[in-house]
């Protein structure tokens, strides 16, 4: 009877191993969707942010098709990495609790095949050469001791204005499905973005000549043409203190009088130069607008010119805009129809929201906005006019898009920036660096190790048979006096 048992358990461990190994092929035969992952960190200059970007893993070596439906977990520490610029090795291990946010999220057996990358800006463009190489060296120090794959240096490092304008426009796009082989390049979107520093423009533009050009492909879908450039110093942020500047009497040195600000508006810190500046609002908008086109510097005698003389090609007729950052503000502040407006459009809005004492609109508004975003509503609405109109020269009726997320997402660079990345990695198939992106490499990793474990316990299997085949023999023997027929044949000459 014993031996019957150990028989059964035998034959149990082959089923149920064949059992495991047809199941777990089954699940990822019949379940091609299985996801990988990406984390970008967007170090800005007031803090950093990290996104985790998912999508069905790649059959094929080609742009991921990242997951837009859901959204995209996203997590920002303060300050900015460029802040470390006087003790460089914090600024990796600053970085900790975003790393933490993003292994939460992403099963435990990927992290070695998940790629992660860090890309700052205009913050970092503004400290020296080695304080920025200093700053990064750290990050990646701390990037290879996470688990995470950083298959080159590169992948953390400042990127230019141009770059940010190329990523944006990606991310737009692709947000709107227009990054595709069947949608012409020149039925994309226009891209146009304000942060706090600088100012990005994008757009699909053949025909110009090669100035102020940046060709993106992606391989498997097509090459875009793009017209792109950055303009830093003209976010809204950087922007509002060139206003004050120009109109710091040197007579009157401690206090200014600002036109973009309300009337009865009097606070120190608002201008990052001289903190202790002094600044009076006179919620004058005509004058406001008259600073803004001194900062802007656009010559009139030219035709293909925008702000202080750079080449700008208008963005071709009847080319849908966004804008994007800044410019989704005064949509959301003044709750406008479709996250959209036109110049006209703005304008009526804005121009009787200034004229409003600053008692009279913290009073109606202070209760749900942050003072110090509440006193740059004004200027922000008038200065998003002011770009569209003066330094970009679109026409007041035309309808810009101003959402900040579409759909679930965040429209932000950074998903241009994993989209782009992830189609120019250098990964062959069934190389380490496609694992999990390649099915055939991931069914021979599953399969060569239990197709093994089978085979072992197959041996295993046929000696303990034999072994109790011997052993039964004697049972038979001792307990009945007979032979079988069975051990009769054994026992044959
Ligand atoms: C602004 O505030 C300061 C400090 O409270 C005060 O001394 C000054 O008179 C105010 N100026 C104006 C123009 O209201
Ligand atoms: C507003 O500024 C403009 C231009 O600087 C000036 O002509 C006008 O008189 C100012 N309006 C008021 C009410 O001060
Ligand atoms: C203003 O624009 C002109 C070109 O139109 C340029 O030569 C000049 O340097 C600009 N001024 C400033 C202050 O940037
Ligand atoms: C501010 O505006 C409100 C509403 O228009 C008005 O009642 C109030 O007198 C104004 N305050 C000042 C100091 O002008
Ligand atoms: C946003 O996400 C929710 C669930 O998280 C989902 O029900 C909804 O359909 C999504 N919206 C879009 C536009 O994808």
């Amino acid at each position: 009877m014993w031996m019957k048992v150990q028989i059964l358990v035998l034959l149990c461990f082959l089923v149920c191993d064949a059992y495991t190994l047809s199941v777990t092929l089954r699940n990822f035969l019949s379940n091609p969707s299985r996801k990988c992952y990406g984390v970008v960190f967007d170090a800005g200059s007031s803090g950093t942010r990290v996104y985790v970007y998912k999508w069905e893993c790649r059959k094929t070596f080609s742009t991921p098709k990242v997951d837009i439906a859901e959204q995209i977990p996203e997590f920002k520490i303060n300050p900015g990495i460029a802040l470390f610029k006087d003790n460089p090795q914090e600024a990796g291990p600053s970085l900790e609790p975003l790393i933490t946010y993003a292994k939460k999220i992403i099963p435990n057996d990927q992290l070695s095949w998940t790629p992660i990358f860090l890309r700052a800006t205009a913050g970092m463009r503004l400290i020296t050469l080695d304080q920025q190489e200093a700053i990064l060296s750290s990050i990646r120090k701390t990037f290879k001791n996470s688990g995470f794959k950083l298959q080159k240096d590169e992948w953390v490092r400042v990127i230019t204005g141009e770059e940010e304008g190329k990523f944006g426009w990606v991310a737009t796009n692709y947000l709107h499905n227009l990054i595709r082989n069947d949608i012409k390049p020149q039925d994309t979107r226009a891209m146009i973005e304000c942060g706090g520093a600088s100012v990005q423009i994008t757009f699909v533009q053949p025909t110009q000549p090669p100035i102020n050009k940046i060709e993106v492909s992606f391989p498997d879908i097509n090459t875009y043409n793009l017209y792109t450039f950055s303009y830093l110093g003209y976010g809204q942020d950087r922007a509002l203190e060139a206003v004050i500047k120009q109109r710091i009497k040197p007579n009157n040195p401690g206090i200014v009088e600002c036109p973009c600000l309300h009337s009865g508006y009097n606070n120190t810190n608002v201008y990052s130069e001289d903190p202790s500046l002094r600044v009076i609002g006179t919620g004058n908008s005509t004058a406001c607008i008259e600073s803004i086109a001194s900062h802007f510097n656009v010559s009139n005698s030219c035709t293909d010119c925008s702000i202080n003389g750079n080449y700008y090609p208008n963005i071709p007729n009847g080319m849908t805009i966004d804008g994007v950052s800044a410019f989704s503000l005064p949509a959301v502040f003044f709750e406008l129809k479709d996250s959209s407006y036109t110049t006209d459009q703005l304008w009526s809005v804005t121009e009787g929201f200034c004229k409003r004492n600053w008692t009279d609109v913290v009073k109606n508004f202070g209760s749900t906005h942050q003072e110090s975003y509440l006193r740059m509503e004004c200027f922000t609405a008038i200065y998003m006019r002011e770009l569209l109109v003066r330094a970009f020269k679109i026409q007041p009726t035309v309808l810009i898009n101003a959402n900040q997320k579409i759909g679930n997402v965040s429209v932000a660079w950074t998903l241009g920036s994993i989209l782009y990345d992830m189609a120019q990695l250098e990964c062959a198939p069934g190389t380490e660096d496609c694992i999990y992106n390649d099915n055939t490499t991931l069914i021979v990793a599953i399969t060569v190790p239990t197709a093994f474990v089978t085979l072992l316990l197959i041996v295993a299997a046929i000696a303990l048979v034999t072994a109790v085949v011997k052993t039964r023999r004697k049972d038979v023997l001792t307990t009945d006096g007979y032979y079988t027929s069975f051990d009769y044949q054994e026992m044959s000459p």
